[in-house]
């Protein structure tokens, strides 16, 4: 059955499930987003989500205390079959005498796999696939990345002047964007397990690279590739590591050898002599070894310039300001450039509009060139 063999109630209650599972963003990795709406003759009668990481799934929040008996089951991602920090759903989902279920796709994480829907459909369960299935894998395209390949989904973000400069010709790039830009970059923050930085960005600007609001309880790593290990350790950034741990890569051949955090890996140096620095798909397995499902990298321009060029990134995002700077020496986004025939093409634009600029978010196209 596909997305035009549904009932209007049928995707009307799997829109709910999507919309509920996203209220985990930013708690549940490396799990995924999911959410659950339980319907017995056409009426709501239960609803869950998965709130974070190794807490109870949503079938289970959903399922729990109510009489499930004949009743449907909406739920985007295939129920689990496996014991991992709770027991399988599906069993929970049988043993609740549910008698159709449907899914919006099937769970890619290998110890699942289709092995959910074997099982319900083993105990005389209806089960319908692919409702909202594009939707959902949006909605939830960390979590589609991560457990297909364990590397995290990486996002690049920056705060650019309309003339895509992330500095004035004097490196100063503090009041490039206004405040309400920057607390909305802040929030943003939230949705990732990681936010990374180059160590020119850490050695000018000293920032802390934390979670200052709206986000209470979350959890998140801060990533810093100083290839020379040259950063003191009286920057900023080694505080609060109770809450945010610090990552450091450094270059195997780095002269100082010094560990300064308890997550800091010598690695091996680009293999493009062009990009400089560290190879950043080392990085990116690292991260995913780690059980880091995303990753924002907030700069500055070098950094930024070698996930594009090497199209590591999956997303980016840029708060643009009203504003023209201009000058040769400003830290421009993509400094190094690619020829028209290889440009980055973009695709699901969305543009929020702002008092002093906007903001625009779009993901790296899967076809490029539409082939
Ligand atoms: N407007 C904004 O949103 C924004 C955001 C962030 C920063 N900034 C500004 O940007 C400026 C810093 O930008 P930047 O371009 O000079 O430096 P950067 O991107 O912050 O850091 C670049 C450095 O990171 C290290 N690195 C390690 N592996 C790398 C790799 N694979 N690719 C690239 N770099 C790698 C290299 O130093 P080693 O070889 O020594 O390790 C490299 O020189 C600052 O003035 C900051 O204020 C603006």
């Amino acid at each position: 059955m596909n997305v035009t063999g549904f009932s209007a109630n049928d995707v009307k209650f799997m829109k709910l499930a999507i919309r509920l599972c996203k209220q985990g963003a930013g708690y549940t990795e490396p799990n995924p987003l999911v959410g659950a709406v339980v319907v017995k003759d056409d009426r709501i009668v239960s609803t869950g989500f998965h709130r974070m990481y190794g807490g109870q799934h949503a079938e289970r929040e959903a399922l729990m205390d109510i009489d499930a008996r004949g009743a449907t089951l909406y739920v985007p991602l295939e129920p689990c079959s496996h014991y991992g920090k709770q027991p399988p759903c599906a069993d929970f989902v049988i043993e609740k005498k549910i008698a159709r279920v449907v899914v919006a796709a099937q769970d890619p994480c290998p110890l699942v796999n289709g092995k959910g829907i074997q099982r319900l459909r083993q105990h005389g369960i209806q089960v319908d696939t692919g409702c909202l299935e594009e939707m959902y894998r949006f909605v939830n395209r960390h979590y589609f990345k991560y457990a297909g390949i364990e590397k995290p989904y990486v996002t690049v973000r920056a705060g650019v002047s309309a003339d895509g400069r992330l500095t004035d010709r004097h490196r100063n790039s503090r009041w490039m964007t206004d405040r309400q830009l920057r607390l909305m970059s802040h929030s943003f923050r939230g949705e990732f397990s990681a936010i990374m930085a180059g160590v020119s960005t850490i050695l000018e600007d000293d920032p802390y690279l934390t979670i200052r609001q709206d986000w209470q309880g979350k959890f998140l790593y801060r990533v810093v590739l100083d290839s020379n290990n040259r950063m003191p350790d009286t920057l900023n950034i080694f505080r609060d590591q109770d809450v945010s741990p610090l990552i450091i890569f450094s270059s195997k051949n780095a002269a100082d050898k010094k560990k300064k955090s308890s997550h800091h890996y010598f690695i091996s140096p680009a293999l493009d002599p062009e990009c400089g620095g560290l190879d950043l798909e080392e990085v990116l397995v690292v991260l995913g070894k780690l059980g880091i499902a995303s990753v924002l990298v907030e700069g500055g321009g070098a950094l930024i310039d070698s996930f594009l060029r090497q199209r590591l990134f999956d997303e980016i995002i840029l708060f643009t300001a009203d504003k023209l700077v201009g000058g040769r020496d400003s830290v421009q986004l993509l400094s190094t450039g690619v020829v028209l025939s290889e440009a980055v093409e973009l695709e699901n634009r969305q543009i929020i509009p702002l008092d002093s600029g906007y903001v625009v978010r779009a993901v790296k196209a899967r076809h490029p060139g539409g082939s």
